[in-house]
């Protein structure tokens, strides 16, 4: 039997990408009825129980998602069996994961852009220093690959 999809995204501070593309999947999963779990977590320790960055809870809301209540996080050694996948947000997000995944977890680790046909191989920019239009950017990337992402898990079936 199959698992139920549970998906992490991960990023470095959990607090501006992976936040977004939790927000993102869960909007896409929602609209085709998808049941599936979201969580996100950061690499790094820096934001931990805190809420997402004020640029992302305001481009979430912007796209009808309260993600106000997220708490950052970092990804844990028990992730890699809970999750049935693990996305990263960028290539050193990904070096880092690998580094820390217990040897012959389950879980299918992957960059997140790898789910879009034609952006196989490529990274969500880090919004974190760069004012607010790169956060409508990020939203811009991580929707189109939530839906891709959603696409996929629901045909696999
Ligand atoms: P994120 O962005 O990895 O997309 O959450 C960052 C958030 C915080 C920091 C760096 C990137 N930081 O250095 O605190």
């Amino acid at each position: 039997m199959s698992r139920k999809p549970a998906i992490l995204f991960v990023c470095l501070g959990n607090i501006c990408r992976s936040p977004l593309a939790e927000a993102a999947f869960r909007k896409a999963a929602a609209e085709v009825g998808l049941d599936a779990e979201a969580d996100s977590a950061g690499t790094a320790a820096y934001h931990i129980g805190e809420p997402p960055d004020p640029r992302s809870i305001a481009i979430a809301a912007d796209h009808g998602v309260d993600i106000s209540h997220y708490r950052g996080r970092q990804i844990e050694a028990r992730d890699f069996d809970l999750f049935t996948h693990i996305f990263a947000l960028d290539h050193s997000n990904l070096a880092n994961i690998r580094r820390i995944a217990p040897q012959g977890h389950p879980a299918h680790v992957a960059l997140l852009m790898d789910m879009v046909p034609g952006s196989e191989g490529s990274a969500v920019p880090d919004p974190y220093y760069d004012g607010e239009g790169p956060f409508e950017y990020t939203w811009r990337i991580v929707w189109p690959a939530a839906q891709a992402l959603v696409e996929r898990l629901a045909t696999s079936k």
